[in-house]
């Protein structure tokens, strides 16, 4: 399949995100400590861990929003924190993030809270980015939306609008915290199938998701972190994790029944039209290198 990230030169470098002894808090607290890990290019790796584990503090430092209290994060090979503040600010911009609520602005439509990255960082035209804006919100189920505010909206169709405005800009890291939290059954599978579905649309994708919930975890990862007494107690793929014989991590396996989920097939979403994705592509390169 064709993906629309193919065309842009900088999905060329392979985003791992590699945490290097990492030791992460608040000030004199410390959340976690004495931990590496590497969180594999074009896989879902699934950060599980009870509430109050570390899991967003994790999140907001991999984001670039705190920084560790010693150790390394390398996004790319890039070591985040040693970056000069252009470059950093560069990097961040590398970055699609789908926060708890889906932090969409209130005052504004679905279709311009997706723009807003766009009609914000690039000289794309209007009616490009209503194009983009359009196919964005396909992939997501959300066609016909456009028009509506947030307050119109499920919570489904808010994480839902919330990874349409992650995913706009085609980051090659997509960052997301708990996507299924607050919803039902049957919207939190669909946001594991919309998360798989953007796997195989966008295969160089890295994509980091926060779940507390075994169930996405069955249905989503390749690569698993386990967080649990101040540390990364587990780090892997899921027949390991299934294997262990440790008592808190039996705890969340256990807990749940086995689900056969292999997502979603990829919507047969009408491509966006190539003139407008090479556009696209030249006017995110140029906001990517700017200044
Ligand atoms: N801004 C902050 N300042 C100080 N301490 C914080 C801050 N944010 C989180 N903490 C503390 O860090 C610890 C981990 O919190 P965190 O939000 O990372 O947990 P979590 O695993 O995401 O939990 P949940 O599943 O409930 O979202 C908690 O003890 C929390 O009180
Ligand atoms: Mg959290």
């Amino acid at each position: 399949m064709r993906s629309p990230l193919s065309c842009c030169n900088r999905m060329r470098t392979f985003w791992d995100i590699e945490l290097r002894d990492l030791r992460l808090g608040y000030g004199e607290t410390v959340v976690l400590e004495n931990f590496s890990a590497v969180l594999p290019a074009g896989k879902i790796s699934v950060i599980l861990g009870g509430s109050g584990s570390g899991k967003s503090t994790l999140l907001r430092h991999i984001i670039g929003l705190a920084r560790p209290l010693s150790g390394q994060i390398l996004l790319g090979g890039q070591d985040l924190f040693a970056l000069p503040p252009k470059a950093f600010r560069r990097i961040r911009r590398r970055m699609g993030v789908l926060f708890q609520d889906g932090a969409l602005l209130g005052s504004l439509t679905l279709g311009e809270n997706v723009a807003l990255p766009l009609a914000e960082h690039t000289r794309l035209s209007p009616d490009d980015i209503r194009a983009i804006v359009r196919h964005t919100l396909f992939l997501v189920n959300l066609a016909g939306f456009a028009g509506y505010y947030p307050s119109e909206l499920s919570g489904g169709m808010r994480k839902r609008a919330g990874l349409a405005r992650a995913l706009v800009t085609l980051p090659p890291l997509l960052l997301c915290d708990e996507p299924t939290s607050g919803l039902d059954p049957v919207n939190a599978a669909q946001m594991d199938a919309l998360l798989l579905t953007m796997k195989k649309r966008f295969p160089d994708m890295t994509i980091v998701t926060v779940s507390h919930d075994m169930a996405s975890v069955r249905a989503l990862a390749d690569h698993i972190l386990v967080l649990a007494d101040k540390t990364v107690a587990y780090a892997g793929d899921l027949d390991g994790l299934q294997k262990t014989a440790n008592p808190y991590l039996r705890l969340f396996l256990d807990r749940a029944a086995p689900r056969e989920d292999d997502g979603a097939p990829c919507p047969a979403a009408a491509d966006l039209d190539p003139a407008v994705r090479g556009r696209m592509a030249e006017a995110l390169d140029s906001w990517l290198e700017s200044r």
